[in-house]
Protein backbone atom coordinates (compact mmCIF):
# COMPACT_ATOMS: atom_id res chain seq x y z
CA UNK A 1 0.00 0.00 0.00
CA UNK A 2 0.69 3.75 -0.34
CA UNK A 3 -0.16 6.88 0.02
CA UNK A 4 1.27 8.79 -2.73
CA UNK A 5 -1.86 10.84 -3.32
CA UNK A 6 -2.22 12.85 -5.99
CA UNK A 7 -4.78 14.96 -4.66
CA UNK A 8 -5.73 16.51 -8.49
CA UNK A 9 -6.44 14.02 -11.16
CA UNK A 10 -6.44 10.15 -11.75
CA UNK A 11 -7.45 8.98 -14.46
CA UNK A 12 -7.26 5.03 -16.02
CA UNK A 13 -5.85 4.27 -18.95
CA UNK A 14 -6.05 0.97 -19.39
CA UNK A 15 -7.29 0.16 -21.99
CA UNK A 16 -5.20 2.58 -24.43
CA UNK A 17 -2.31 1.01 -22.25
CA UNK A 18 -2.89 -2.41 -23.29
CA UNK A 19 -2.60 -1.03 -27.06
CA UNK A 20 -0.14 0.65 -26.69
CA UNK A 21 2.51 0.13 -29.33
CA UNK A 22 6.05 -0.98 -28.95
CA UNK A 23 8.20 1.75 -26.83
CA UNK A 24 10.78 1.45 -29.58
CA UNK A 25 9.35 4.24 -31.34
CA UNK A 26 8.51 6.32 -28.24
CA UNK A 27 9.78 5.22 -24.51
CA UNK A 28 7.88 8.29 -22.31
CA UNK A 29 6.41 6.40 -19.63
CA UNK A 30 3.21 7.33 -19.00
CA UNK A 31 2.90 6.15 -15.51
CA UNK A 32 5.54 8.82 -14.27
CA UNK A 33 4.09 11.54 -16.36
CA UNK A 34 3.00 14.11 -13.48
CA UNK A 35 5.42 14.45 -10.16
CA UNK A 36 5.37 16.42 -6.90
CA UNK A 37 8.62 18.04 -6.36
CA UNK A 38 11.00 16.31 -8.07
CA UNK A 39 13.24 18.41 -9.30
CA UNK A 40 15.09 18.53 -12.77
CA UNK A 41 18.36 16.75 -12.35
CA UNK A 42 21.68 16.50 -15.63
CA UNK A 43 23.05 13.38 -15.65
CA UNK A 44 27.21 14.60 -14.70
CA UNK A 45 28.70 14.28 -17.75
CA UNK A 46 32.43 14.23 -16.15
CA UNK A 47 31.73 10.80 -14.75
CA UNK A 48 29.31 8.94 -17.43
CA UNK A 49 31.82 9.82 -20.34
CA UNK A 50 30.86 7.58 -22.81
CA UNK A 51 31.98 4.10 -22.12
CA UNK A 52 34.14 2.41 -25.48
CA UNK A 53 32.50 -0.13 -27.11
CA UNK A 54 29.01 -0.40 -25.50
CA UNK A 55 27.41 1.59 -28.46
CA UNK A 56 28.80 -1.41 -30.94
CA UNK A 57 28.29 -4.13 -28.10
CA UNK A 58 24.41 -3.22 -28.26
CA UNK A 59 24.27 -2.57 -31.95
CA UNK A 60 22.34 -5.54 -33.10
CA UNK A 61 19.79 -5.70 -30.43
CA UNK A 62 16.31 -5.14 -31.14
CA UNK A 63 14.41 -3.11 -29.05
CA UNK A 64 15.24 0.66 -27.96
CA UNK A 65 18.53 1.47 -26.73
CA UNK A 66 18.48 4.61 -24.59
CA UNK A 67 22.22 6.44 -23.88
CA UNK A 68 22.97 10.13 -21.86
CA UNK A 69 22.39 12.30 -24.31
CA UNK A 70 19.48 11.08 -25.96
CA UNK A 71 16.23 12.42 -26.33
CA UNK A 72 14.20 9.87 -24.17
CA UNK A 73 17.22 9.23 -21.80
CA UNK A 74 15.50 11.54 -18.51
CA UNK A 75 12.05 10.12 -19.46
CA UNK A 76 13.57 6.28 -19.36
CA UNK A 77 14.97 6.92 -15.94
CA UNK A 78 11.99 8.22 -14.05
CA UNK A 79 10.69 6.14 -11.39
CA UNK A 80 8.64 6.35 -8.65
CA UNK A 81 11.08 7.71 -6.33
CA UNK A 82 12.87 10.81 -6.85
CA UNK A 83 14.41 11.39 -3.99
CA UNK A 84 17.76 10.72 -5.09
CA UNK A 85 18.92 10.55 -9.00
CA UNK A 86 20.95 7.57 -10.12
CA UNK A 87 22.48 7.36 -14.38
CA UNK A 88 22.42 4.28 -15.83
CA UNK A 89 25.29 4.17 -18.37
CA UNK A 90 22.38 2.18 -20.44
CA UNK A 91 18.39 1.68 -20.41
CA UNK A 92 17.68 -1.12 -22.71
CA UNK A 93 14.18 -1.96 -23.38
CA UNK A 94 14.48 -5.62 -24.22
CA UNK A 95 12.16 -7.52 -26.49
CA UNK A 96 13.27 -10.38 -27.06
CA UNK A 97 15.34 -13.31 -24.67
CA UNK A 98 17.85 -13.08 -27.30
CA UNK A 99 18.20 -8.92 -26.73
CA UNK A 100 18.71 -9.91 -22.99
CA UNK A 101 21.26 -12.87 -23.73
CA UNK A 102 23.25 -9.74 -25.47
CA UNK A 103 22.75 -7.42 -23.21
CA UNK A 104 24.31 -9.39 -20.33
CA UNK A 105 27.08 -10.45 -22.80
CA UNK A 106 27.83 -7.21 -23.43
CA UNK A 107 27.76 -6.40 -19.17
CA UNK A 108 30.44 -9.31 -18.99
CA UNK A 109 32.55 -8.13 -21.29
CA UNK A 110 32.54 -4.75 -20.61
CA UNK A 111 32.11 -5.58 -16.42
CA UNK A 112 29.32 -2.90 -16.21
CA UNK A 113 26.41 -3.80 -13.52
CA UNK A 114 23.20 -5.03 -14.21
CA UNK A 115 20.11 -4.41 -12.98
CA UNK A 116 16.18 -5.62 -13.83
CA UNK A 117 13.52 -3.12 -14.03
CA UNK A 118 9.73 -3.53 -14.15
CA UNK A 119 7.54 -1.39 -12.75
CA UNK A 120 9.88 1.10 -11.21
CA UNK A 121 8.53 1.04 -7.78
CA UNK A 122 11.12 0.37 -5.88
CA UNK A 123 11.51 2.62 -2.66
CA UNK A 124 14.93 2.76 -2.92
CA UNK A 125 15.33 3.46 -6.85
CA UNK A 126 16.87 0.02 -7.12
CA UNK A 127 14.59 -0.52 -10.54
CA UNK A 128 17.53 1.97 -11.95
CA UNK A 129 20.47 0.23 -9.90
CA UNK A 130 20.31 2.47 -6.51
CA UNK A 131 23.93 4.24 -8.03
CA UNK A 132 24.80 5.34 -11.32
CA UNK A 133 26.84 3.50 -14.09
CA UNK A 134 24.70 0.24 -14.22
CA UNK A 135 23.41 -1.07 -17.47
CA UNK A 136 19.15 -1.20 -16.83
CA UNK A 137 17.31 -3.84 -18.52
CA UNK A 138 13.41 -3.15 -19.06
CA UNK A 139 11.23 -5.67 -19.49
CA UNK A 140 8.40 -4.23 -19.98
CA UNK A 141 7.99 -5.18 -23.66
CA UNK A 142 7.34 -8.98 -21.96
CA UNK A 143 4.21 -8.23 -21.68
CA UNK A 144 1.69 -11.10 -22.06
CA UNK A 145 -1.01 -12.48 -20.22
CA UNK A 146 -1.94 -15.79 -21.09
CA UNK A 147 -4.71 -17.76 -19.15
CA UNK A 148 -5.19 -21.29 -19.43
CA UNK A 149 -8.60 -21.36 -20.73
CA UNK A 150 -8.18 -25.37 -20.31
CA UNK A 151 -7.57 -25.83 -16.69
CA UNK A 152 -9.02 -22.21 -16.10
CA UNK A 153 -6.25 -22.34 -13.06
CA UNK A 154 -2.99 -20.77 -14.34
CA UNK A 155 -1.56 -17.43 -16.18
CA UNK A 156 1.41 -16.52 -17.68
CA UNK A 157 2.55 -13.30 -17.27
CA UNK A 158 5.34 -11.31 -18.56
CA UNK A 159 7.16 -9.37 -15.64
CA UNK A 160 6.36 -5.92 -17.91
CA UNK A 161 3.35 -5.96 -17.07
CA UNK A 162 1.49 -3.52 -14.49
CA UNK A 163 -1.05 -4.69 -11.55
CA UNK A 164 -3.69 -2.83 -12.96
CA UNK A 165 -3.01 -3.97 -16.53
CA UNK A 166 -3.15 -7.59 -15.54
CA UNK A 167 -6.31 -7.15 -13.11
CA UNK A 168 -8.05 -5.72 -15.88
CA UNK A 169 -7.41 -9.01 -18.76
CA UNK A 170 -8.23 -11.32 -16.06
CA UNK A 171 -10.88 -9.55 -14.99
CA UNK A 172 -12.75 -9.64 -18.45
CA UNK A 173 -12.02 -13.21 -19.14
CA UNK A 174 -13.48 -13.59 -15.06
CA UNK A 175 -10.42 -14.65 -12.98
CA UNK A 176 -8.52 -12.69 -10.85
CA UNK A 177 -5.25 -12.96 -9.20
CA UNK A 178 -3.61 -12.22 -5.74
CA UNK A 179 -1.66 -9.11 -5.67
CA UNK A 180 -0.81 -5.36 -4.50
CA UNK A 181 -2.59 -2.35 -3.97
CA UNK A 182 -1.20 -0.20 -6.57
CA UNK A 183 -2.69 -0.22 -10.32
CA UNK A 184 1.37 0.57 -11.13
CA UNK A 185 3.27 -1.24 -9.39
CA UNK A 186 5.46 -4.06 -11.68
CA UNK A 187 4.52 -7.30 -11.23
CA UNK A 188 8.46 -8.25 -11.92
CA UNK A 189 9.58 -6.41 -8.88
CA UNK A 190 6.29 -7.02 -6.84
CA UNK A 191 5.35 -10.65 -6.59
CA UNK A 192 9.09 -11.81 -6.64
CA UNK A 193 9.28 -9.81 -3.25
CA UNK A 194 5.85 -11.41 -1.45
CA UNK A 195 2.82 -9.42 -2.72
CA UNK A 196 0.54 -8.28 -0.23
CA UNK A 197 -2.89 -7.05 -1.33
CA UNK A 198 -6.69 -7.17 -2.85
CA UNK A 199 -7.14 -10.57 -1.89
CA UNK A 200 -4.33 -11.52 0.35
CA UNK A 201 -6.25 -13.12 3.19
CA UNK A 202 -8.41 -15.22 0.97
CA UNK A 203 -5.04 -16.63 -1.17
CA UNK A 204 -1.90 -15.61 0.32
CA UNK A 205 0.79 -13.40 -1.50
CA UNK A 206 1.44 -13.16 -5.00
CA UNK A 207 4.60 -15.30 -4.40
CA UNK A 208 2.92 -18.17 -3.01
CA UNK A 209 0.58 -18.42 -6.55
CA UNK A 210 3.61 -18.85 -8.29
CA UNK A 211 3.72 -22.15 -9.59
CA UNK A 212 6.55 -21.14 -12.52
CA UNK A 213 9.51 -18.83 -13.69
CA UNK A 214 11.52 -18.13 -16.77
CA UNK A 215 14.75 -16.22 -16.25
CA UNK A 216 17.80 -15.30 -18.17
CA UNK A 217 20.78 -15.85 -15.49
CA UNK A 218 24.27 -14.24 -15.05
CA UNK A 219 26.08 -16.25 -17.92
CA UNK A 220 23.42 -15.68 -20.33
CA UNK A 221 21.83 -18.94 -19.66
CA UNK A 222 17.53 -18.93 -20.61
CA UNK A 223 16.18 -20.86 -17.80
CA UNK A 224 12.82 -22.15 -18.47
CA UNK A 225 10.69 -23.61 -16.77
CA UNK A 226 11.63 -22.82 -12.87
CA UNK A 227 9.48 -24.88 -10.84
CA UNK A 228 9.41 -27.50 -7.85
CA UNK A 229 10.96 -29.99 -10.31
CA UNK A 230 13.73 -27.81 -12.37
CA UNK A 231 15.24 -25.69 -10.30
CA UNK A 232 13.81 -26.12 -7.29
CA UNK A 233 17.17 -24.10 -5.71
CA UNK A 234 15.82 -21.52 -7.77
CA UNK A 235 12.38 -21.74 -7.44
CA UNK A 236 13.06 -21.27 -3.85
CA UNK A 237 14.77 -18.21 -4.19
CA UNK A 238 12.48 -16.49 -6.55
CA UNK A 239 9.47 -16.82 -3.98
CA UNK A 240 10.23 -13.81 -1.66
CA UNK A 241 14.33 -13.07 -3.23
CA UNK A 242 13.46 -13.13 -6.66
CA UNK A 243 13.98 -9.17 -7.23
CA UNK A 244 17.50 -9.32 -5.56
CA UNK A 245 19.80 -10.20 -7.63
CA UNK A 246 19.42 -13.87 -9.51
CA UNK A 247 18.75 -12.98 -13.31
CA UNK A 248 16.46 -11.16 -15.16
CA UNK A 249 12.93 -13.06 -14.94
CA UNK A 250 11.20 -12.48 -17.78
CA UNK A 251 7.43 -14.68 -16.70
CA UNK A 252 5.91 -15.64 -13.85
CA UNK A 253 3.03 -18.34 -13.86
CA UNK A 254 0.56 -17.74 -11.52
CA UNK A 255 -2.28 -19.67 -10.30
CA UNK A 256 -5.71 -17.60 -11.07
CA UNK A 257 -8.68 -17.77 -9.43
CA UNK A 258 -12.47 -16.68 -10.56
CA UNK A 259 -13.43 -13.36 -9.82
CA UNK A 260 -16.68 -12.68 -7.24
CA UNK A 261 -19.96 -11.56 -9.14
CA UNK A 262 -20.12 -9.32 -6.61
CA UNK A 263 -18.16 -7.46 -3.52
CA UNK A 264 -18.58 -5.26 -1.01
CA UNK A 265 -16.12 -2.60 0.12
CA UNK A 266 -16.18 -1.54 3.40
CA UNK A 267 -14.88 1.59 5.01
CA UNK A 268 -14.82 2.49 8.47
CA UNK A 269 -13.11 5.62 10.00
CA UNK A 270 -12.67 6.92 13.45
CA UNK A 271 -11.50 10.51 15.03
CA UNK A 272 -8.38 10.54 17.08
CA UNK A 273 -9.44 9.75 20.55
CA UNK A 274 -10.65 6.72 19.70
CA UNK A 275 -7.69 5.21 17.85
CA UNK A 276 -6.30 3.52 20.83
CA UNK A 277 -9.44 1.57 21.19
CA UNK A 278 -9.99 0.89 17.24
CA UNK A 279 -6.86 -0.56 17.62
CA UNK A 280 -6.84 -2.65 20.71
CA UNK A 281 -10.41 -4.05 19.24
CA UNK A 282 -8.62 -4.67 15.69
CA UNK A 283 -6.02 -6.75 17.44
CA UNK A 284 -8.41 -9.27 19.36
CA UNK A 285 -11.43 -9.04 16.53
CA UNK A 286 -9.50 -9.08 13.02
CA UNK A 287 -7.76 -12.75 12.89
CA UNK A 288 -11.00 -14.36 13.22
CA UNK A 289 -12.91 -12.58 11.15
CA UNK A 290 -13.89 -14.28 7.93
CA UNK A 291 -10.88 -14.42 4.99
CA UNK A 292 -13.20 -13.27 2.27
CA UNK A 293 -13.03 -10.02 4.07
CA UNK A 294 -9.50 -8.25 3.17
CA UNK A 295 -8.13 -4.93 4.76
CA UNK A 296 -5.97 -2.47 5.22
CA UNK A 297 -5.77 0.17 8.31
CA UNK A 298 -4.88 3.87 7.22
CA UNK A 299 -3.51 6.52 10.01
CA UNK A 300 -3.14 9.49 9.62
CA UNK A 301 -1.48 12.75 12.04
CA UNK A 302 -4.46 14.18 13.82
CA UNK A 303 -5.23 17.69 11.81
CA UNK A 304 -7.22 20.61 13.44
CA UNK A 305 -10.00 20.20 11.33
CA UNK A 306 -12.03 17.48 13.41
CA UNK A 307 -11.90 15.04 10.44
CA UNK A 308 -11.08 11.51 10.77
CA UNK A 309 -7.51 10.37 11.45
CA UNK A 310 -7.69 6.55 11.11
CA UNK A 311 -9.55 4.59 8.58
CA UNK A 312 -10.27 0.67 8.09
CA UNK A 313 -10.37 0.08 4.18
CA UNK A 314 -11.77 -3.58 3.50
CA UNK A 315 -12.92 -5.53 0.44
CA UNK A 316 -15.37 -8.16 0.87
CA UNK A 317 -16.07 -10.99 -1.78
CA UNK A 318 -19.83 -11.45 -1.51
CA UNK A 319 -22.61 -9.13 -0.77
CA UNK A 320 -23.21 -6.21 1.07
CA UNK A 321 -25.96 -8.53 3.73
CA UNK A 322 -22.69 -10.90 4.29
CA UNK A 323 -20.36 -8.26 4.67
CA UNK A 324 -22.57 -6.42 7.36
CA UNK A 325 -22.56 -9.25 9.26
CA UNK A 326 -19.20 -9.77 9.07
CA UNK A 327 -18.12 -6.91 10.69
CA UNK A 328 -20.86 -6.73 12.80
CA UNK A 329 -18.56 -7.56 16.09
CA UNK A 330 -15.31 -5.19 15.06
CA UNK A 331 -18.53 -1.98 14.47
CA UNK A 332 -20.06 -2.82 17.37
CA UNK A 333 -16.50 -2.77 20.01
CA UNK A 334 -14.99 -0.14 18.02
CA UNK A 335 -17.78 2.15 17.33
CA UNK A 336 -16.52 3.42 13.78
CA UNK A 337 -17.35 7.48 13.41
CA UNK A 338 -18.67 7.19 9.60
CA UNK A 339 -19.25 3.53 8.26
CA UNK A 340 -20.13 2.72 4.50
CA UNK A 341 -20.87 -0.52 2.66
CA UNK A 342 -20.86 0.02 -0.79
CA UNK A 343 -21.60 -3.09 -3.76
CA UNK A 344 -19.87 -2.92 -6.64
CA UNK A 345 -17.98 -5.32 -9.05
CA UNK A 346 -14.35 -6.84 -8.53
CA UNK A 347 -12.56 -4.23 -11.03
CA UNK A 348 -14.58 -1.34 -9.46
CA UNK A 349 -13.65 -2.23 -6.52
CA UNK A 350 -10.12 -3.07 -7.13
CA UNK A 351 -9.65 0.81 -8.97
CA UNK A 352 -11.74 2.11 -5.37
CA UNK A 353 -9.21 0.57 -3.00
CA UNK A 354 -6.09 1.98 -5.20
CA UNK A 355 -5.00 4.98 -4.00
CA UNK A 356 -3.97 7.28 -6.45
CA UNK A 357 -0.45 9.03 -5.93
CA UNK A 358 2.41 10.55 -7.52
CA UNK A 359 6.01 10.53 -8.31
CA UNK A 360 7.67 11.94 -5.52
CA UNK A 361 10.50 11.94 -2.98
CA UNK A 362 9.81 10.05 -0.13
CA UNK A 363 10.96 7.12 2.82
CA UNK A 364 9.80 4.52 3.97
CA UNK A 365 10.39 1.78 6.64
CA UNK A 366 8.55 -1.19 7.37
CA UNK A 367 7.46 -3.80 10.10
CA UNK A 368 6.32 -7.23 11.48
CA UNK A 369 3.25 -6.93 13.97
CA UNK A 370 3.27 -9.98 16.24
CA UNK A 371 -0.29 -11.80 17.21
CA UNK A 372 -0.90 -9.58 20.01
CA UNK A 373 -1.03 -6.34 18.18
CA UNK A 374 0.52 -3.23 19.20
CA UNK A 375 0.39 -2.21 23.26
CA UNK A 376 -1.37 1.10 23.84
CA UNK A 377 2.09 2.66 24.87
CA UNK A 378 3.45 1.56 21.13
CA UNK A 379 0.04 3.07 19.96
CA UNK A 380 0.62 6.66 22.06
CA UNK A 381 4.82 6.53 20.82
CA UNK A 382 3.45 6.40 16.62
CA UNK A 383 0.78 8.79 17.23
CA UNK A 384 3.31 11.07 19.21
CA UNK A 385 5.83 10.74 16.46
CA UNK A 386 3.35 11.61 13.62
CA UNK A 387 1.58 14.29 15.16
CA UNK A 388 4.87 15.90 15.68
CA UNK A 389 6.31 15.51 12.09
CA UNK A 390 7.48 18.65 10.48
CA UNK A 391 6.54 16.67 6.90
CA UNK A 392 3.74 14.50 6.25
CA UNK A 393 4.18 11.05 7.98
CA UNK A 394 1.53 8.28 7.92
CA UNK A 395 1.18 4.74 8.29
CA UNK A 396 -0.74 2.16 6.25
CA UNK A 397 -1.65 -1.29 8.66
CA UNK A 398 -1.84 -3.94 5.79
CA UNK A 399 -3.55 -7.19 7.27
CA UNK A 400 -1.85 -10.27 7.15
CA UNK A 401 -3.76 -12.70 10.01
CA UNK A 402 -4.96 -15.19 8.36
CA UNK A 403 -5.00 -19.01 7.07
CA UNK A 404 -3.67 -18.52 3.36
CA UNK A 405 -1.03 -16.95 4.75
CA UNK A 406 0.25 -18.40 8.28
CA UNK A 407 -0.65 -22.19 7.19
CA UNK A 408 1.98 -21.99 4.45
CA UNK A 409 5.25 -23.17 5.88
CA UNK A 410 7.84 -20.65 6.44
CA UNK A 411 10.38 -23.23 4.70
CA UNK A 412 8.72 -23.44 1.32
CA UNK A 413 9.62 -20.27 -0.16
CA UNK A 414 11.75 -17.41 0.34
CA UNK A 415 9.11 -15.35 1.80
CA UNK A 416 9.05 -16.09 5.53
CA UNK A 417 6.41 -13.34 7.23
CA UNK A 418 3.83 -15.63 8.16
CA UNK A 419 2.54 -15.52 11.44
CA UNK A 420 1.82 -11.98 11.57
CA UNK A 421 -0.98 -9.92 12.34
CA UNK A 422 0.11 -6.55 10.34
CA UNK A 423 3.05 -5.11 8.30
CA UNK A 424 3.25 -1.54 9.22
CA UNK A 425 4.21 0.99 6.97
CA UNK A 426 5.23 4.06 7.54
CA UNK A 427 5.49 6.77 5.01
CA UNK A 428 6.99 10.00 5.01
CA UNK A 429 6.60 12.66 2.03
CA UNK A 430 9.28 15.06 1.48
CA UNK A 431 7.36 16.75 -1.37
CA UNK A 432 7.05 20.88 -0.50
CA UNK A 433 10.42 21.02 1.56
CA UNK A 434 13.64 22.07 1.07
CA UNK A 435 16.71 19.70 1.31
CA UNK A 436 17.75 20.67 4.56
CA UNK A 437 14.10 19.50 6.15
CA UNK A 438 13.67 16.84 3.96
CA UNK A 439 17.11 15.20 5.29
CA UNK A 440 16.12 16.68 8.88
CA UNK A 441 12.53 14.61 8.16
CA UNK A 442 14.50 11.25 7.28
CA UNK A 443 16.73 11.58 9.93
CA UNK A 444 13.95 11.79 12.33
CA UNK A 445 12.17 9.10 10.67
CA UNK A 446 15.13 6.56 10.60
CA UNK A 447 15.70 7.86 14.99
CA UNK A 448 11.91 7.01 15.48
CA UNK A 449 12.10 3.55 13.59
CA UNK A 450 14.90 2.19 15.42
CA UNK A 451 13.47 2.84 18.97
CA UNK A 452 10.15 1.71 17.93
CA UNK A 453 11.07 -1.84 16.21
CA UNK A 454 13.25 -2.49 19.32
CA UNK A 455 10.74 -1.73 22.04
CA UNK A 456 7.43 -3.13 20.13
CA UNK A 457 7.38 -5.05 16.61
CA UNK A 458 9.06 -8.26 15.66
CA UNK A 459 12.67 -8.34 14.50
CA UNK A 460 11.64 -8.91 10.84
CA UNK A 461 11.09 -6.45 8.12
CA UNK A 462 9.15 -6.57 4.46
CA UNK A 463 11.62 -6.37 1.04
CA UNK A 464 9.05 -5.31 -0.84
CA UNK A 465 8.81 -2.18 1.35
CA UNK A 466 12.89 -1.95 0.79
CA UNK A 467 14.67 0.19 3.05
CA UNK A 468 18.53 0.65 2.24
CA UNK A 469 18.79 2.27 5.83
CA UNK A 470 17.73 -1.16 7.58
CA UNK A 471 20.66 -2.39 9.73
CA UNK A 472 20.96 -6.39 9.37
CA UNK A 473 18.50 -6.22 6.40
CA UNK A 474 19.28 -9.73 5.32
CA UNK A 475 18.19 -11.82 8.30
CA UNK A 476 15.45 -9.20 8.69
CA UNK A 477 13.63 -9.94 5.22
CA UNK A 478 14.82 -13.32 5.05
CA UNK A 479 15.29 -14.74 8.28
CA UNK A 480 16.80 -18.41 8.47
CA UNK A 481 17.14 -18.54 4.66
CA UNK A 482 20.16 -16.21 4.24
CA UNK A 483 22.75 -18.71 3.83
CA UNK A 484 20.43 -20.87 1.84
CA UNK A 485 20.05 -18.19 -0.33
CA UNK A 486 23.73 -17.06 -1.07
CA UNK A 487 24.25 -20.58 -2.01
CA UNK A 488 22.00 -20.18 -4.49
CA UNK A 489 23.40 -16.74 -5.86
CA UNK A 490 27.02 -18.02 -5.66
CA UNK A 491 25.48 -20.95 -7.98
CA UNK A 492 23.91 -18.52 -10.39
CA UNK A 493 25.76 -15.33 -10.57
CA UNK A 494 28.97 -16.27 -8.99
CA UNK A 495 30.89 -13.14 -10.44
CA UNK A 496 27.81 -10.95 -8.87
CA UNK A 497 26.77 -9.41 -12.46
CA UNK A 498 23.57 -8.22 -11.00
CA UNK A 499 24.65 -6.01 -7.63
CA UNK A 500 23.24 -3.29 -5.49
CA UNK A 501 23.01 -2.53 -1.80
CA UNK A 502 20.77 -4.75 -1.16
CA UNK A 503 21.37 -7.66 -3.68
CA UNK A 504 22.20 -10.75 -2.03
CA UNK A 505 25.41 -11.21 -1.66
CA UNK A 506 27.93 -14.41 -2.84
CA UNK A 507 29.12 -14.55 0.17
CA UNK A 508 28.31 -14.02 3.81
CA UNK A 509 28.88 -10.25 4.89
C1 LIG B 1 2.76 3.45 -4.86
C2 LIG B 1 3.21 2.10 -4.37
C3 LIG B 1 2.26 1.21 -3.88
C4 LIG B 1 2.64 -0.07 -3.45
N1 LIG B 1 1.68 -0.93 -2.97
C5 LIG B 1 2.04 -2.18 -2.59
C6 LIG B 1 1.06 -3.12 -2.13
O1 LIG B 1 -0.14 -2.84 -2.10
N2 LIG B 1 1.49 -4.34 -1.70
C7 LIG B 1 2.82 -4.70 -1.73
O2 LIG B 1 3.14 -5.82 -1.35
N3 LIG B 1 3.76 -3.84 -2.17
C8 LIG B 1 3.40 -2.59 -2.60
N4 LIG B 1 4.37 -1.71 -3.02
C9 LIG B 1 5.78 -2.13 -3.02
C10 LIG B 1 6.12 -2.86 -4.31
O3 LIG B 1 5.67 -4.19 -4.24
C11 LIG B 1 7.66 -2.86 -4.52
O4 LIG B 1 8.13 -1.54 -4.57
C12 LIG B 1 8.06 -3.64 -5.77
O5 LIG B 1 9.39 -4.08 -5.64
C13 LIG B 1 7.94 -2.78 -7.02
O6 LIG B 1 8.14 -3.54 -8.18
P1 LIG B 1 8.39 -2.80 -9.58
O7 LIG B 1 8.62 -3.83 -10.58
O8 LIG B 1 7.32 -1.80 -9.80
O9 LIG B 1 9.71 -1.95 -9.26
P2 LIG B 1 11.19 -1.91 -9.90
O10 LIG B 1 11.78 -0.69 -9.30
O11 LIG B 1 11.14 -2.02 -11.37
O12 LIG B 1 11.86 -3.21 -9.31
C14 LIG B 1 11.99 -3.44 -7.94
C15 LIG B 1 13.12 -4.45 -7.69
O13 LIG B 1 12.81 -5.65 -8.35
C16 LIG B 1 13.80 -6.00 -9.31
N5 LIG B 1 13.12 -6.49 -10.51
C17 LIG B 1 12.19 -5.85 -11.24
N6 LIG B 1 11.82 -6.58 -12.29
C18 LIG B 1 12.53 -7.73 -12.23
C19 LIG B 1 12.60 -8.87 -13.07
N7 LIG B 1 11.87 -8.99 -14.17
N8 LIG B 1 13.46 -9.87 -12.73
C20 LIG B 1 14.22 -9.76 -11.62
N9 LIG B 1 14.21 -8.69 -10.80
C21 LIG B 1 13.36 -7.68 -11.11
C22 LIG B 1 14.53 -4.70 -9.59
O14 LIG B 1 15.88 -4.94 -10.00
C23 LIG B 1 14.45 -3.99 -8.26
O15 LIG B 1 15.49 -4.40 -7.41
C24 LIG B 1 4.00 -0.43 -3.46
C25 LIG B 1 4.95 0.47 -3.94
C26 LIG B 1 4.57 1.73 -4.39
C27 LIG B 1 5.61 2.69 -4.90
C1 LIG C 1 35.06 -4.31 -12.68
O1 LIG C 1 34.51 -3.14 -12.09
C2 LIG C 1 34.68 -3.08 -10.69
C3 LIG C 1 34.03 -1.79 -10.21
O2 LIG C 1 32.87 -1.49 -10.90
C4 LIG C 1 36.15 -3.12 -10.32
O3 LIG C 1 36.25 -3.14 -8.91
C5 LIG C 1 36.79 -4.34 -10.92
O4 LIG C 1 38.16 -4.31 -10.67
C6 LIG C 1 36.54 -4.42 -12.41
N1 LIG C 1 37.06 -5.67 -12.95
C7 LIG C 1 37.83 -5.72 -14.04
C8 LIG C 1 38.26 -7.09 -14.47
O5 LIG C 1 38.11 -4.73 -14.66
C1 LIG D 1 -14.48 -16.57 15.67
O1 LIG D 1 -15.45 -16.72 14.65
C2 LIG D 1 -16.28 -17.84 14.80
C3 LIG D 1 -17.24 -17.94 13.60
O2 LIG D 1 -16.78 -17.23 12.50
C4 LIG D 1 -17.07 -17.74 16.10
O3 LIG D 1 -17.83 -18.89 16.27
C5 LIG D 1 -16.08 -17.56 17.26
O4 LIG D 1 -16.81 -17.33 18.44
C6 LIG D 1 -15.15 -16.40 17.02
N1 LIG D 1 -14.17 -16.31 18.08
C7 LIG D 1 -13.84 -15.16 18.68
C8 LIG D 1 -12.77 -15.23 19.72
O5 LIG D 1 -14.38 -14.12 18.39
C1 LIG E 1 -8.26 18.32 7.21
O1 LIG E 1 -6.89 18.48 7.44
C2 LIG E 1 -6.05 17.54 6.74
C3 LIG E 1 -4.62 17.72 7.18
O2 LIG E 1 -4.42 18.86 7.92
C4 LIG E 1 -6.24 17.75 5.25
O3 LIG E 1 -5.45 16.81 4.54
C5 LIG E 1 -7.70 17.56 4.88
O4 LIG E 1 -7.89 17.85 3.51
C6 LIG E 1 -8.58 18.48 5.72
N1 LIG E 1 -9.97 18.14 5.46
C7 LIG E 1 -10.89 19.06 5.21
C8 LIG E 1 -12.28 18.53 5.01
O5 LIG E 1 -10.64 20.24 5.17
C1 LIG F 1 -10.31 4.26 2.02
O1 LIG F 1 -11.68 4.33 1.74
C2 LIG F 1 -12.19 5.66 1.64
C3 LIG F 1 -13.68 5.58 1.41
O2 LIG F 1 -13.98 4.72 0.37
C4 LIG F 1 -11.48 6.40 0.53
O3 LIG F 1 -11.91 7.74 0.48
C5 LIG F 1 -9.98 6.38 0.77
O4 LIG F 1 -9.32 6.98 -0.32
C6 LIG F 1 -9.53 4.95 0.92
N1 LIG F 1 -8.09 4.88 1.10
C7 LIG F 1 -7.41 5.43 2.11
C8 LIG F 1 -5.94 5.30 2.06
O5 LIG F 1 -7.95 5.99 3.03
C1 LIG G 1 13.88 -24.47 7.90
O1 LIG G 1 15.07 -24.14 7.20
C2 LIG G 1 16.11 -23.65 8.02
C3 LIG G 1 17.29 -23.25 7.14
O2 LIG G 1 16.86 -22.61 5.96
C4 LIG G 1 16.51 -24.71 9.03
O3 LIG G 1 17.46 -24.17 9.92
C5 LIG G 1 15.27 -25.16 9.83
O4 LIG G 1 15.60 -26.24 10.64
C6 LIG G 1 14.14 -25.56 8.89
N1 LIG G 1 12.93 -25.81 9.68
C7 LIG G 1 12.11 -26.82 9.46
C8 LIG G 1 10.92 -26.91 10.34
O5 LIG G 1 12.31 -27.62 8.55
C1 LIG H 1 25.78 -20.88 -16.98
O1 LIG H 1 25.21 -20.88 -15.70
C2 LIG H 1 24.39 -21.98 -15.44
C3 LIG H 1 23.75 -21.73 -14.11
O2 LIG H 1 23.02 -20.53 -14.16
C4 LIG H 1 25.22 -23.26 -15.51
O3 LIG H 1 24.38 -24.37 -15.30
C5 LIG H 1 25.86 -23.36 -16.87
O4 LIG H 1 26.74 -24.45 -16.89
C6 LIG H 1 26.64 -22.11 -17.19
N1 LIG H 1 27.08 -22.15 -18.58
C7 LIG H 1 28.29 -21.81 -18.94
C8 LIG H 1 28.58 -21.91 -20.42
O5 LIG H 1 29.13 -21.43 -18.15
Amino acid sequence: MSLLHNFFLFYFLFPLIIQAKSLKINPINPFFEDDIGCEKVQYPSEILTPLPYLKECLSTIDGLVVYPGDPYYYNSIKVMNCRYHYFPVVVIYVTTISDIQKSIHCANTLNISVTARSGGHSYEEYGNGGRSGVMVIDVQEFNQININFETKKTAVIGTGNRLGTIYYNLYKAGFLLPAGYCLNVGIGGHATGGGYGMVGRKYGMASDNIVSAEMVTANGTFISPINSNHHPDLFFAIRGAGNAGYGIITSLTFKIYPIWPIVTTINLAYFSDQIELAFIIFAKVVKNLSENLNAYIFLMPKNNNNSYTLSFNATYLGSEDEARSVVKELIELSNPAYIKFEEMPWWEAVKKQSPPFNRQPFKVTSYTIPPQGLSREAIRFLLNFINNMECMTAVFFDVYASDAISRIPVNSSAFIHRNILFVMELETLLDGHSKNVQNMCVKKHLKFSQGFQEKYTSYFCYQDYIDKDLPDWLTRYYGPHVPRLIETKKKYDPDNLFNWKQSIPTELP
